[in-house]
Parts: C-alpha cells; sequence; structure tokens
C-alpha cells in the first residue's frame, strides 16, 4: 500500500460555475458519475447512544430540496442508532472522477407513504427479502433465511407484496455539503455549503 500513489489530474473546481445551491450541484456531479458502477452507492456513518461510530454503505433514491433519502429497516442496527442520535454523514467517492462528496445533517424518517410508494417500485424479490430478513440480528444459518423467504412466498402468493411496517425510508437533511475534487500535487479543491438560521446557504473554501 505504502507505493500506491496517485496523482489526481482533475478539472479545478470553477467557483463561478457553482451552483448556489447544492443540492442542484449535487445533482451536477451526479449527472457526471452516471456511467460509474453504482454511483448512488454511498457510505452512511451514524453514532450510537455510547458515542461510538458505525458506517456501511446504502443507496441513495432520491435527493431534492428537503434532503437525500435511503431505504432500510427499522429495526435494524442504523435504525437503532438513529433513534438515539438522530444525525449522520453521507460519503459518496467516486473514483474514477476523483470527487468526492460529503454530507452531514440530522436524519427523520419518511413519511409511511413515500415509504409504500418506494416500495412498490422494488422488484419483487426485494420486497419479499424485506421481509425474510431481520436486518442485523443474528441468524443461527442461512437456512433460515431461505424458510422465511419461503413463508413470505407463501403468505403474499398471488397478491402484491405489502411494505412491512418495520420498512421505510429516511432522510438526511442536510446542513453542510463538501465536494472535494482531486488536483495535482494534493492540492485539491475543497468548497463547502453550509446552511445558515434562515436557510440560505453560504460557501467557502477549505484548504486540502
Ligand atoms: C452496494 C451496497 C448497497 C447497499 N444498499 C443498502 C440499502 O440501500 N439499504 C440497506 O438497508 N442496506 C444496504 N446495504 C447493506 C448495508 O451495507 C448493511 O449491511 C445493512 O443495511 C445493515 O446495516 P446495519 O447493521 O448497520 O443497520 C448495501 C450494501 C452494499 C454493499
Amino acid at each position: 500500500m505504502h507505493g500506491l500513489r496517485r496523482e489526481y489530474t482533475g478539472a479545478a473546481i470553477d467557483e463561478n460555475r457553482l451552483d448556489a445551491d447544492p443540492v442542484k450541484q449535487f445533482n451536477a456531479w451526479f449527472e457526471d458519475a452516471a456511467e460509474l458502477p453504482e454511483p448512488n452507492a454511498m457510505t452512511l456513518a451514524t453514532v450510537d447512544a455510547g458515542g461510538q461510530p458505525d458506517a456501511r454503505t446504502l443507496l441513495l433514491k432520491s435527493c431534492d430540496a428537503r434532503g437525500f433519502t435511503f431505504f432500510t429497516n427499522y429495526r435494524s442496527a442504523k435504525a437503532g442508532q438513529l433513534a438515539d442520535a438522530p444525525r449522520a454523514a453521507m460519503l459518496f467517492f467516486w473514483g474514477p472522477l476523483h470527487r468526492q462528496v460529503r454530507i452531514r445533517g440530522r436524519v427523520e424518517r419518511t413519511t409511511r407513504a413515500e415509504s409504500e410508494e418506494y416500495f412498490a417500485t422494488r422488484p419483487r424479490e426485494s420486497q419479499l427479502g424485506a421481509w425474510a430478513s431481520p436486518q442485523s440480528e443474528e441468524i443461527a444459518s442461512r437456512d433460515i433465511l431461505e424458510q422465511r423467504l419461503a413463508q413470505a412466498e407463501a403468505r403474499f402468493a398471488g397478491r402484491p407484496v405489502d411494505c412491512p411496517d418495520h420498512w421505510g425510508g429516511y432522510r438526511l437533511v442536510p446542513e453542510s455539503i463538501e465536494f472535494w475534487q482531486g488536483r495535482p500535487a494534493r492540492l485539491h479543491d475543497r468548497i463547502e455549503y453550509r446552511r445558515g438560521e434562515d436557510g440560505h446557504w453560504a460557501r467557502r473554501r477549505l484548504a486540502p
């Protein structure tokens, strides 16, 4: 690993062309990343009641002026952490573009209607999986999962799969969003947006 070193040659962030709204700027960068494998995969960092950080990969499912939304199991480890400490950080790394985006803020649940609406668009096997998997709990064997999947298939045979009560979305409401562009000689560009009390976004450049 010592010898692994890469020169970042990405184009500069042109501050004059940055959108005043960081969510719109995120969408512009997301479009640039569209051809990458799983561009919506991100790391979600949370903290538990004892202050111990945790992180895992999740898929971003939408973003708009209200925030950045993902879906999961409301009985999972992350859900417990978010109940105790409803704040999180989201990290996108788009390696081939030499870009990183960091988003921090508070987290709230999506409405039940939003969760059901998204659940209905998922492939049936993913819907059944949401019933089969007691996410983050210990299970004695893989067989148990297969049995639980068979039970879910039998329960919903011939009809649409309901959205489980314990499954749904969270929305990270951003308070800061930082755009990082790798540049030569490690003199990278970092532009951070912060939301003020009045809801307006202020922008500043950070040292790399
Ligand atoms: C590429 C990728 C995408 C994932 N997307 C999701 C997701 O959207 N929702 C989810 O609950 N878990 C997703 N997972 C699994 C999580 O990383 C994690 O294992 C799971 O949510 C349990 O996390 P927890 O025990 O911290 O609650 C994904 C994993 C990978 C590698």
